[in-house]
């Protein structure tokens, strides 16, 4: 359920009309509805409620700072990839103890700041970071919280760019070496082995592939038990779908909390009072939020009809990247006008750069406004300055008040960081 609607024809979020906010703010733009968010976060919490449970919202889906500020008072803990995103945790005030930091790549400088933090789990991928964090630890007179991400090696039948969980992915422990990794896990001196985790996929639309991959760590589970190697903290990742096509619905979170719940019950695991950890990121913050545009030009082509806006796939890459469908809706609608079948493109230099192709669509002219949907997930967060584009401006909204939570970026601003390096400089310290 989101807060987008039409009222009297014109495209409301919440109760502010999109239009007033684009007359504001200037066009592209993305706009979040606050309660939908809060919304998705509280049914997804509460799918949960009969176990111990901790819900770690997947921060690089969207951090907005207004973003995470709205969960975190929800109750929100975080699931991070990076110090960057370990700052903006700390930035809304995060407790230590609601942050978990997954990834493949973890420096030095980004554990440390995390253990000077004392975050709850970090979710060890590989044998090198296990050590690394011993020796980090070791050094900081620290013991590190750990999980070890266990590649449970199931199809998560989802695109294969944004499918984590195969033996051939990067990610995780290898299944067969996990028993091997926890023994010398739990022999370290610097290291408390604490938990396991799992991720398998993103914009999973079935719940076999999570059935089976929790089935697989269970397992696991009990092997670990059976040498005393007791875990609080069994962490499932995120990457439950959301519906981007009329339609196409995935599983509620009801229903996905139900079939992992069914599995878990009567493991000594639960019976213990083990906490599950969930890192939802899209299903919390997907259909929170559209991308608003204008159309700068209709350009009938000898095979085609162009809708070209002002936004580009510097603002919005999924189409290009994952030919993702997004669902595009006008802000004032039209009645009684014939559809058209059209491309809807951006500005940029390439053919990727599309937002929509061979869609039929109300018949656009220049200066309207149009919203992209669901696109407050892996919308903002990956956008680039492709073409020395400042990235757009993020707006919340709140019952009937909006508020800009991200300013437009200026050239200038993207300028900032660059020098000239000029000709008749002589070679010295100053220049490297
Ligand atoms: N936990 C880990 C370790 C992850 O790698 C991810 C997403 C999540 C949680 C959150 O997954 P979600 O609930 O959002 O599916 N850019 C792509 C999605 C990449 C997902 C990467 N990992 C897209 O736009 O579809």
């Amino acid at each position: 359920m989101d807060h987008f609607f039409y009222r009297e024809n014109r495209l409301f979020c919440e109760q502010v009309p999109l239009d007033r906010i684009a007359q504001a703010v200037g066009t592209p733009f993305y706009c979040y509805s606050e309660q939908t968010l809060l919304h998705h976060f509280t049914v997804f919490q509460q799918a949960f409620a009969s176990c111990s449970h901790l819900i770690c919202y997947s921060v690089k889906a969207n951090s907005n700072l207004a973003v995470l500020d709205a969960l975190l008072r929800q109750g929100a803990g975080f699931d991070i990839v990076s110090g960057g995103e370990l700052a903006r945790v700390q930035r809304v005030g995060c407790p230590p103890e609601r942050i978990v930091f997954s990834g493949v790549g973890k420096t030095v400088a980004e554990m440390r700041a995390a253990l000077e933090y004392g975050i709850l789990l970090f979710n060890v991928e590989s044998v090198g970071e296990l050590h690394r964090l011993n020796e980090l630890a070791g050094r900081l007179g620290r013991r590190a919280p750990v999980a070890l991400r266990i590649n449970p090696d199931v199809d998560p039948q989802t695109h294969p760019h944004i499918s984590t969980g195969l033996r051939n992915n990067k990610f995780g422990i290898p299944y067969s070496q996990a028993l091997d990794l926890y023994r010398e896990a739990a022999r370290m001196a610097h290291v408390t082995v604490l938990g396991l985790d799992c991720h398998i996929g993103s914009q999973l639309t079935a719940l076999e592939p999570f059935v089976d991959a929790l089935r697989r760590v269970l397992v696991l589970l009990g092997a670990l038990e059976r040498e005393g190697i007791s875990l609080r903290y069994l962490d499932l990742g995120g990457g439950l779908g959301i519906p981007y096509e009329d339609g196409r619905l995935p599983p509620h979170p009801g229903l996905y909390a139900g079939a992992l719940l069914a599995e878990w019950a009567n493991t000594p695991f639960a019976q213990r009072n083990g906490t599950l950890i969930l890192e939802p990121g899209r299903v919390i913050a997907g259909n929170a939020g559209v991308l608003v545009a204008r159309v700068e030009y209709v350009k009938e082509g000898e095979e085609k009809l162009f809708v070209i806006l002002d936004a580009g796939m510097n603002d919005l890459i999924r189409p290009a990247l994952y030919n993702a469908y997004h669902a595009i809706l006008p802000v004032a609608r039209r009645f009684g006008q014939e559809e058209r079948v059209a491309d809807v493109v951006g500005p940029i230099c390439e053919s990727g750069d599309f937002f929509a192709r061979d869609r039929l669509l109300p018949p656009f002219q220049e200066g309207d406004l149009l919203a992209v949907r669901s696109t407050g997930a892996y919308g903002f967060t990956m956008s680039s300055n492709y073409n020395t584009r400042p990235r757009v401006a993020e707006v919340m909204v709140r019952g009937d008040r909006f508020m800009v939570v991200r300013r437009r970026e200026t050239v200038e601003q993207l300028m900032e960081n660059e020098s000239l390096f000029p000709v008749e400089a002589s070679p010295g310290p100053a220049l490297f």
